[in-house]
């Protein structure tokens, strides 16, 4: 598919009024995107397990205009409250997805929306938010032209979410989504995710993912901030390749079922991170002191319980704690008994991998 494709043919259908609502998860990157080119074309591939509880919740009320306007009319509210500050964010979006939703100036919008999960918790809302809206916006895209397909409403649905934010290219689907060209994956592209289309050992079913909220405050750095200064990094070409690389190696560990070789690949993708963020110009650390005292603690249960826990990060200081479903039990009383102290007001999120986001009735 190309851009070109997801612009529409002229509405089939006229509707005067309606009301959709979409629940869509967060994802977790493996192999982790961070930089970008224009019109949020990612530098590298990156894959992501969809998560399960870690979802928000979009519905759009929309009113036909008695004539299309020049300008976008909608109104946003986070947990039942106007919420003011997020109107530039959806605007500079509706200006991006314009051209492939023309019906936008035809409509106003009432925009509902609340996570599962803190407010501030430190969880990026962007990659659950934009999805949701986009499948909302899709599904009243899909009123106003019934004859689309299913295929094409989830393409296009990741399509607009990546415009909004690229992470959310990735939330669409369960339960393993893979964004951004790879030689060896085949159907793969730089304009939405796709669900891995190799083979996935068992052992990757309802992996557990649990979220130590280790500093809820205020990002440090925006990620718009961050993938911009992949732009001249002294590293960055070797980094890019370094992704494309780790995908290929995981294209074996996941058939197989390598554990080991998974937390190899995961670990180093999450500390590549951080280091292109501490290489960068300006420099940033956005790990803090109870970040590294569980990434310790989680080696040395590693070492010492043979289980196979490993742990992920973010763009901040909060770790993801990454363990097969069959090591629950232990992993979990590790995390209570260990890992909760290192945790702000000991909070943390138990997640699993699910199946992507749910059009609720
Ligand atoms: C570190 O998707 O938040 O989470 O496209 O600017 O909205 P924008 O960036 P965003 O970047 C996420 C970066 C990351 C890694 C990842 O999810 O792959």
């Amino acid at each position: 598919m190309t851009e070109k494709e997801f612009i529409p043919s002229p509405y089939t259908k006229s509707v005067l009024s309606g009301k959709t609502t979409y629940k869509s998860p967060s994802n977790i990157a493996l192999v982790k995107y961070w930089g970008k080119k224009e019109n949020q074309i990612p530098a590298n591939p990156s894959i992501s397990f969809t998560l399960n509880e870690c979802a928000t919740v979009t519905t759009v009320t929309y009113e036909r205009l008695n004539e299309p306007s020049n300008s976008f009319f909608f109104d946003v509210a986070l947990d039942g409250k106007v919420e003011g500050s997020f109107k530039p964010k959806i605007n500079t979006f509706f200006e991006r997805v314009y051209q492939y939703l023309p019906f936008l100036k035809e409509y106003q919008f009432k925009i509902e929306t609340s996570n599962s999960f803190p407010h501030s918790s430190g969880i990026a809302s962007s990659a659950s938010g934009m999805s949701a809206l986009a499948l909302c916006l899709m599904e009243i895209e899909r009123n106003l032209n019934p004859e689309m397909t299913q295929d094409y409403f989830n393409q296009k649905a990741s399509f607009l979410a990546r415009l909004g934010s690229g992470s959310a290219a990735r939330s669409i689907k369960g339960s393993l989504v893979q964004w951004g060209v790879h030689a060896k994956i085949e159907g793969s592209s730089n304009l939405y995710g796709v669900e891995y289309p190799h083979k996935v050992h068992s052992v990757f079913q309802n992996y557990c993912d649990t979220i130590l909220l280790v500093d809820k405050g205020q990002k440090q750095v925006s990620s718009t901030v961050g993938h911009d200064l992949m732009h001249g990094h002294p590293f960055a070409e070797q980094r890019f390749h370094q992704a494309h690389e780790n995908l290929l190696k995981l294209e074996t560990v996941f058939a197989e079922g390598d554990l080991n070789g998974f937390i190899s690949i995961v670990e180093s993708e999450a500390l590549t991170l951080h280091a292109m963020m501490m290489t960068s110009q300006p420099y940033f650390i956005l790990m803090k002191p109870n970040t590294l005292e569980i990434i310790n603690k989680i080696w040395a249960f590693r070492e010492d319980s043979k289980t196979h826990v490993c742990f992920t990060l973010d763009a901040g200081a909060n770790v993801h704690v990454l363990y097969p479903e069959d090591e629950k039990t232990q992993v979990q009383q590790f995390i209570k008994d260990e890992l909760a102290a290192y945790c702000q007001n000991g909070q943390f999120i138990h997640d699993f991998v699910g199946n992507g986001a749910q059009k609720i009735n």
